[in-house]
């Protein structure tokens, strides 16, 4: 049975207001939610600050009255959805825990995605930012063992590794190098445009979180690596974005920005498996096909188009969860010493020219030492080796990869060395 969200009205924009109650009352619990609905909850709140955020924008550049009277409406009610998904958090759940959530969509939904990518450039770019985050879960996992006492397990539960990937302190680009390519708005599939818009929101809140919490630790070296890290996903952004035809309309933009806060929603009611946030799941689908209706038909009369002609006819699955341990670890092994290209392509580390012009930026931003490497020896000092969960095929295989991975040039001063790597490599850590 096919679901063509272009064929559906939804409940109109006038009964999407809500009491304070009922937008602010529920939150889960931090140990007792499933993994993977802590991961649809962090997701939908970047989706739907992005349609707030989209929307302001649209509204500052338009003197259309239909129009901005449709979005001073709708963005109210995109800020009122935020609200009630976001603040499903508990209280009780530490900025670090919540950390490890970020970086577990990061990873498992890009895995996702990667393979659900029509276009073989997006989808390399997808493969090649994976690796980033994953190493990212790595790093923060330490510092939630280290801060807090976590398992990181606790909020991972064992669906997704912790092990070094690419080294961050080699995730810092020159920003004009993380510019791709972008694809065709005429040729383009509609996956690919609900694809790269759900990691883009994605990603741009992960940078948001990090932005708005990382001072909130008084350990000095904890809050650089929350600078660090924010800074790459900062680059994050900025190369996901540039995959997007800038060419596209705001009204061609809006279209798509519903239709993919459609595509999440239905994806996430799917999946549920939480009896709290399954009805909500339901109940913002439905705001949503009202505001896709009134976007396609602003479209409709502002480009003459047919809505079909860009979002296409069917709903589309983009942020599907489960486990992608297999997947990962298969682009870890294989691409590890992958780096942005001078041309938008990729590279191997030894093929990178000797002027490649991320090297400047990498020896300017460590020239102090990398807060990212020192996390390595500060939990190795204490517990004589970091903290792994994967495989003991994988965790024999980390002083290799990190030999593989590390950049030889511009290296941080407090890099952590392979060697290094081998010794702490040989004990087994102990919560
Ligand atoms: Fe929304
Ligand atoms: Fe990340
Ligand atoms: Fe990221
Ligand atoms: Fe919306």
């Amino acid at each position: 049975m096919s679901f063509n969200p272009l064929k559906e009205k939804g409940v109109s924009l006038s009964k999407q207001l809500r009491s304070w109650h009922d937008i602010a009352h529920r939150k889960f619990n931090k140990y007792g939610v499933d993994c993977y609905t802590r991961t649809r909850q962090i997701l939908m709140n970047g989706i739907e600050v992005e349609a707030w955020n989209f929307k302001h924008h649209f509204a500052r550049t338009t003197d259309d009255d239909e129009t901005k009277e449709f979005l001073a409406m709708a963005k109210r009610i995109e800020d009122m959805q935020q609200t009630t998904v976001n603040w499903l958090t508990p209280s009780d759940q530490s900025v670090l825990e919540t950390t490890l959530g970020y970086e577990q969509v990061a990873v498992d939904l890009t895995a996702w995605l990667a393979q659900n990518e029509p276009d073989a450039y997006v989808r390399e770019t997808f493969d090649f930012g994976l690796l980033e985050d994953f190493d990212h879960l790595y790093r923060y996992s330490q510092w939630a063992y280290m801060e807090h006492g976590v398992d990181p397990d606790d909020i991972l539960q064992n669906q997704t590794d912790v092990m070094l990937s690419r080294p961050t302190q080699n995730h810092h680009n020159d920003n004009v190098l993380r510019l791709r390519k972008h694809y065709d708005k005429a040729t383009a599939s509609p996956q690919t445009k609900v694809n790269i818009l759900t990691l883009v929101s994605g990603e741009q809140q992960t940078h948001n979180y990090y932005a708005e919490h990382g001072m909130e630790y008084g350990n000095e070296c904890l809050r650089e690596t929350y600078a660090e890290i924010k800074d790459v996903e900062e680059e994050h952004v900025t190369m996901y974005e540039s995959l997007i035809d800038p060419t596209e309309s705001l009204y061609e933009k809006l279209l798509i920005h519903e239709f993919t806060e459609v595509c999440t929603y239905y994806n996430c009611m799917e999946d549920e498996v939480d009896d709290i946030l399954k009805p909500i799941w339901e109940e913002f689908l439905d705001y949503e096909l009202a505001h896709l209706a009134v976007a396609a038909e602003l479209f409709k009369k502002h480009e003459n188009r047919d809505p079909e002609e860009v979002i296409g006819s069917e709903i589309i699955y983009p942020c599907h969860f489960e486990s992608q341990k297999e997947y990962v670890s298969n682009i870890l092994e294989n691409e590890i010493d992958k780096r942005l290209g001078v041309k938008k392509d990729y590279s191997k580390i030894e093929n990178l020219p000797e002027e490649w012009s991320s090297y400047k930026v990498q020896e300017k931003v460590s020239s102090d030492g990398a807060p990212t490497e020192m996390t390595i020896h500060l939990i190795s000092k204490q517990k004589d080796r970091d903290l792994l969960i994967t495989s003991d095929k994988l965790a024999k295989a980390a002083p290799k990869l990190l030999e593989k991975g590390l950049e030889p040039k511009a290296q941080a001063p407090d890099t952590f060395t392979p060697e290094e790597y081998k010794k702490a490599a040989l004990q087994k850590f102990e919560m």
